[in-house]
């Protein structure tokens, strides 16, 4: 089978979602979760007793605000605190806080893909810690390094929680990484969290909730499409399917088609097929342990400062410099 090479792409979503769905076998990027819907569906998912993370993220911030602190500050030189992929700041506002009240130097630059978790993270840091100086960036990861790169004199602290990373399969988030590297200097810092790997069960019940949340969020892809590009996905004949390799450390998430069906996605001229049991592949979450950590420090020129992890040794922050 060829592949329409005069085919022309209005944006990247385009052009990831026919390249995705026209491969075998189907996949959609996890990082196409995000409008203002799936926003809303991930704080949802952030609330939810079963997704451990963010919790055990809190409890590793709020235990340590004050090392942290001192750290990311150094000789109480100022810097600028970055963070990517801020979403609502939940866990970060515990750092903000801590840094305002006691008068550490620094300005806050939120960078995200979506503008809308920009806005509403700028709006509420305003009203809770009306102190901070705030500057966002609405962008992609590699927009965000170029961004980066450019702040010269200010000491830089790159934060990256929420175990984003574990989007990454570990090529790619050795790629990342190096990039990270790159555009940092010596004294800067990362801090970056890790989920750790755990009882599977843990794991598998974080990313497949009884309530079905996680559901509507994968699916919210699907959804997507329909509203952007014109499709006509019947999200009621797709299972959201959930598997985790203990020896990896690798959670993967699935739409799996129920039936034998064929869908079109008019602003792409694109009709598939989908045989029943078909998947669509949407998701990766790594979960990692200490060895992986100092490989992937290692493979991208990564020194690591220090750790901090929460009384269950469910999670971990990094610190790195290069
Ligand atoms: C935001 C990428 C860290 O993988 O745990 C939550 C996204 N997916 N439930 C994760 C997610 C399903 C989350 N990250």
């Amino acid at each position: 089978m060829q592949k329409n090479q005069t085919k022309t792409f209005t944006s990247a979503f385009e052009q990831e979602v026919y390249e995705g769905l026209t491969s075998f076998p189907k996949h959609l990027s996890s990082k196409y979760f995000y409008d203002e819907i799936g926003d809303k569906l991930f704080q949802d998912i952030m609330a939810m007793p079963e997704y451990y993370l963010t919790n055990r993220e809190y409890e590793i911030l709020e235990t340590n605000k004050t090392s942290i602190a001192a750290l990311l500050s150094q000789n109480g030189e100022p810097f600028s605190l970055f963070e990517l992929g801020a979403g609502d700041g939940k866990k970060t506002k515990i750092l903000l806080r801590y840094l305002v009240n006691n008068d550490f130097d620094f300005d806050y630059r939120p960078i995200d893909i979506s503008q809308n978790a920009l806005d509403q993270l700028e709006q509420s840091l305003k009203q809770e810690i009306p102190q901070l100086e705030i500057n966002t960036l609405q962008g992609t990861y590699f927009d965000t390094l170029r961004d980066i790169d450019k702040v010269n004199g200010r000491k830089k602290v790159i934060l990256f929680l929420g175990s984003n990373i574990g989007n990454l399969l570990h090529e790619p988030a050795i790629e990342f990484l190096k990039n990270l590297r790159d555009s940092i200097n010596e004294g800067d810092l990362i801090l970056m969290g890790f989920d750790q790997k755990k009882n599977p069960q843990t794991i598998l019940d974080a990313y497949n909730d009884k309530t079905g949340i996680t559901e509507a969020f994968n699916k919210n892809i699907l959804a997507r499409i329909n509203r952007e590009l014109d499709g006509n996905f019947v999200l009621d004949n797709f299972l959201h399917w959930e598997v985790y390799d203990p020896e990896t450390g690798t959670a993967k998430s699935f739409l799996v088609s129920k039936e034998h069906q064929e869908v079109s996605i008019e602003s792409l001229q694109l009709q598939i097929r989908l045989k029943k049991w078909e998947t669509i592949h949407t998701e990766i979450s790594q979960k990692y342990d200490d060895a992986t950590v100092e490989w992937l420090a290692e493979q991208s020129g990564l020194q690591i400062v220090t750790e901090f992890a929460d009384s269950q040794n469910q999670y971990k922050n990094y610190v790195f410099k290069k």
